[in-house]
């Protein structure tokens, strides 16, 4: 099999014939080699063995037939080279042993060592760029998202320290922007150079900020980030994550290839939003894959008419994949979105 570009050609609003697609949190546990390979192994130990690491990060490219594989890895991977101890709790996700919440706990933050610290992801990398036929996406989370976990120490719903901090005490959050904006520019640096062929920023909560917050406590941290990644050629994607409709007006200074949607905004209202210059990437409703096929292929259809209106679509879910999802579906959507994607672009 030949080398398949479509994904970083649809990252650059390129025609394809065929539409690109992929799935966020691909490898994960609606796969039964993957759980197997859980009973022996806790993600992060898995993460620290590039063979294995880079094994399961090709899992669902065969099985499902997606266009691009993403790096098997956490958001919180690199925060241990910043000096924080964090463990993933099955069924919780990242918590954190000392929260950080003063300005003591941002000045004790060391900059991130990839080659001290890291070098097991550079190398689990270097091993998917030889071996893969689809495009390597590699990812970071973003400076908000990150600094919830950090704060609250565990997954919140409210955010409310988040804020607290964020409010009260804005040189100290400034602060930690700064040295996490640094940890994801840094970080991602060494992935496009040991072979990733493109770049996600997931900043999955950040739609929990009012629009007038994400511009005045954010935006400038993530417009710094893009700023620095500006002159790679390598595709970089910000994925602003659920219920970020109201945030992709503010976007047009990024200097990033795409935006990733949620489900709550219909494809073509989103490239209105962001503007001409992004691709878009999504944004089936992940939970939509418990119904019936005919159900799944009937929305799926519906979001492909939309995004294929204009070049530079990737079709991906809104968020990630959940446990429960089934591998028969995901292959048979993938098949689908493939196939109808052919039939209406060579017409
Ligand atoms: O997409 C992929 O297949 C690549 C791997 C990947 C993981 N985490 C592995 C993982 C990616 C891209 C992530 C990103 C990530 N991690 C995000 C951003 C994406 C999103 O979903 O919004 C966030 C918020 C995290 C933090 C995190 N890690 C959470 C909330 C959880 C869920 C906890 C649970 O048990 O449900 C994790 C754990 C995690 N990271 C799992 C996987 C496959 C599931 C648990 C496991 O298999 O060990």
């Amino acid at each position: 099999m030949s080398y398949n570009d479509n994904f970083i050609k649809a990252c650059r609003k390129e025609q394809v014939d065929t539409l690109p697609v992929w799935y966020m949190r691909q490898a994960g546990r609606y796969d039964p080699a993957y759980r197997k390979i859980k009973e022996k192994f806790t993600l992060l130990e898995i993460c620290k063995q590039p063979e294995l690491a880079a094994e399961v990060t090709m899992l669902p490219i065969k099985k499902l037939g997606v266009d691009a594989a993403i790096l098997y890895s956490d958001i919180m991977n690199p925060v241990a080279s910043l000096g924080i101890d964090f463990d993933i709790v099955k069924d919780v996700g990242p918590v954190i042993h000392t929260p950080v919440r003063t300005a003591q706990d941002v000045e004790r933050l060391r900059p991130i060592d990839v080659d001290k610290d890291l070098s097991h992801i550079i190398e689990t990398i270097r091993i998917l760029d030889k071996e893969l036929e689809v495009p390597l996406i590699s990812f970071a989370g973003a400076p908000f998202t990150i600094a919830s976990y950090l704060i609250e120490g565990k997954p919140s719903k409210s955010y409310i320290r988040t804020k607290q901090l964020m409010y009260s005490e804005p040189a100290v959050w400034f602060a930690l922007m700064d040295k996490l904006g640094d940890m994801v520019i840094t970080y991602l640096k060494s992935h496009i150079a040991a072979g990733a062929k493109a770049v996600q920023v997931f900043d999955s909560w950040v739609g929990a900020l009012s629009p007038a917050d994400f511009q005045l406590y954010v935006l400038p941290t993530m417009e710094r980030i893009f700023k620095e990644l500006s002159h790679l050629k390598e595709p970089k994607i910000y994925f602003p994550g659920v219920s970020s409709g109201e945030l992709l007006p503010y976007l047009h200074n990024l200097q990033a290839d795409v935006i990733g949607l949620d489900w709550r905004i219909p494809i073509s209202v989103g490239r209105e939003r962001v503007g001409e210059r992004f691709a878009v990437q999504g944004n089936l409703d992940p939970y939509i894959l418990t119904a019936p096929m005919h159900v799944i292929e009937q929305q799926a259809k519906a979001i492909m008419d939309d995004g294929m209106k204009k070049p530079g679509y990737i079709f991906n879910l809104g968020h990630g994949l959940f446990p429960e999802a089934s591998l028969e579906k995901l292959k048979d959507l993938t098949a689908f979105i493939h196939a109808y994607s052919h039939s209406v672009l060579t017409q």
